[in-house]
């Protein structure tokens, strides 16, 4: 009997996408296979990875035949970056894989049926769609496997770039990413080139030390840029010395600013933010509100989709303008704003303490008079009480991180029983199991998949459900 590792697949047609981006194949017997770094319509020879009762997960041993929907990835780091796995399939098939999986899940884990599926709403932009990208500076980059065969002293050992996928010290050294527009990639190769001539350390994950650590580039619809650099260690001269130069070069950056971190790990959420030029925070705009986004804020990353997410979101609340509402997982109050005009109240609700600060802020830069903000986990927070000091709302909107709302949440909104739940997700699988727990109370009415994310796999699903 042959071992299980050694179990190869011949001939093998991968006929859908799966979840997280996996592309799926039937074994004559019936068996699911789960097949990475391939695309529905190739048929490959695999081997076999892992094997369960139900399903197996395999990689490409060789490609037998491809797929007719495969396009040429845009990117020269397609294949080794982690990201943009989909560009080597067609856009519209990308749109049609995220729709049947929104369905699907809400069909299959939600046990719903009789719905109504909106077409998905495909993203205005299929490249550049990005407002914030975060890159790390490394001393050792990632050696392809012909420049550590070839034996020859690597001299360029610097990157800055992306981790590699499942290798937390090595980084891709980055040359072009087509994820946000220009200047984001002229600023990032700039960077490296003057650290390069300054003779600035990059950062040394194994012995943890060096200079540079971390460079984050955000932008707005203006395409003005907030730049942040992270470093290791303070060393003011050579601190200035970099900095002075980035913003003589680019009058793009309205704001530079930078953290010292000799932590273990480069979060920026618990360290001081410095200003070096500029106010410090980019402002965004959307239907003439104003929101300051500064380094640790949460804004969406694809500004037009962003806009088009909140404007189903409120046409599915259908709102009159005498409702309390609530927008449970409110971040920094973005819908919450966003609906206010069209309501009586509106009661925001976040865990994180900054997002609720800016959400205030914004609410008072845009003179909005009718939204309340509470800090804290939804699970403790939305009580009995909260609900009678703030009203008890007709409509809630929802949009929870990808775990989807704690049973605990799921169980107050069906015991208070809004008329609407309009449930805003980022992963389909979750929001099923939400609106499965629902159920008895509320019908699903309609669903629209939105499409955040071109060349990935994630989708955006807004789900209507009224009480029966
Ligand atoms: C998908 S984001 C939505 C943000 C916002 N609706 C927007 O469009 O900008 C989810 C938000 O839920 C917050 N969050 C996560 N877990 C939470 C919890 N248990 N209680 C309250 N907020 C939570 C996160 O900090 C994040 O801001």
């Amino acid at each position: 009997m042959r071992k299980k590792k050694n179990i190869q697949i011949t001939n093998l047609e991968l006929i859908s996408a799966g979840a997280k981006g996996v592309s799926i194949g039937r074994t004559k017997e019936g068996k699911t296979v789960m097949v990475a770094n391939a695309i529905p319509g190739d048929v490959v020879n695999v081997q076999v990875t892992k094997s369960k009762k139900n399903y197996c997960e395999a990689r490409v041993l060789d490609f037998v035949r491809y797929s007719p929907d495969r396009t040429d990835p845009l990117c020269m780091h397609f294949g080794v970056c982690g990201g943009c796995k989909w560009q080597n399939l067609s856009y519209e098939k990308q749109l049609e894989y995220k729709e049947k999986e929104v369905y699907s899940n809400i069909e299959r884990i939600g046990k719903i049926e009789d719905f109504q599926k909106l077409p998905i709403y495909p993203s205005r932009e299929q490249y550049n769609y990005r407002n914030k990208m975060e890159f790390s500076f490394s001393a050792s980059r990632w050696l392809t496997p012909e420049e550590i065969q070839s034996g020859e002293e690597i001299l360029d050992k610097e990157a800055l770039g992306f981790h590699i996928p499942q290798q937390w010290n090595k980084v891709l050294d980055l040359k072009t990413c087509f994820l946000q527009k220009e200047p984001s990639n002229k600023i990032r190769n700039y960077i490296k080139k003057i650290a390069l001539e300054q003779d600035l350390e990059f950062y040394d994950f194994k012995e943890r030390k060096g200079f540079l650590r971390t460079l984050m580039l955000r932008s707005n619809s203006k395409n003005e840029f907030l730049v942040l650099l992270q470093f290791f260690r303070e060393s003011k001269k050579e601190r200035e010395k970099l900095l002075t130069c980035i913003q003589q070069e680019f009058p793009e950056i309205k704001t530079l600013v930078y953290a010292i971190n000799p932590k273990g790990n480069d979060s920026i959420y618990d360290l001081d933010i410095h200003v070096f030029s500029g106010e410090g925070f980019l402002t965004e705009e959307m239907e003439g509100l104003k929101f300051r986004i500064d380094a640790k804020s949460f804004f969406q990353t694809n500004y037009n989709q962003a806009v088009r997410l909140y404007e189903i979101a409120r046409d599915f609340a259908g709102l009159k303008g005498d409702e309390t509402v609530y927008d449970l997982y409110t971040g920094t109050g973005t819908i919450a704003q966003f609906i206010s005009g069209r309501a009586k109240n509106v009661v925001g609700v976040e865990m994180v303490p900054e997002a609720i600060e800016a959400a205030k802020e914004n609410a008072k830069y845009n003179n909005i008079q009718n939204c309340r903000f509470y800090c804290g986990d939804m699970k403790d927070i939305f009580t009995d009480e909260f609900i009678s000091l703030n009203g008890h709302p007709e409509i809630i909107i929802t949009d929870p991180p990808r775990d989807g709302m704690h049973k605990n949440v799921v169980e107050t909104i069906v015991r208070i029983a809004p008329k609407k739940v309009v449930y805003v997700s980022c992963n389909s699988a979750t929001q099923a199991r939400d609106l499965e727990l629902m159920k008895e109370k509320y019908e699903v009415i309609k669903v629209q998949a939105v499409d955040m994310f071109p060349q990935t796999h994630h989708v955006e699903s807004v789900a209507l459900l009224k009480l029966k």
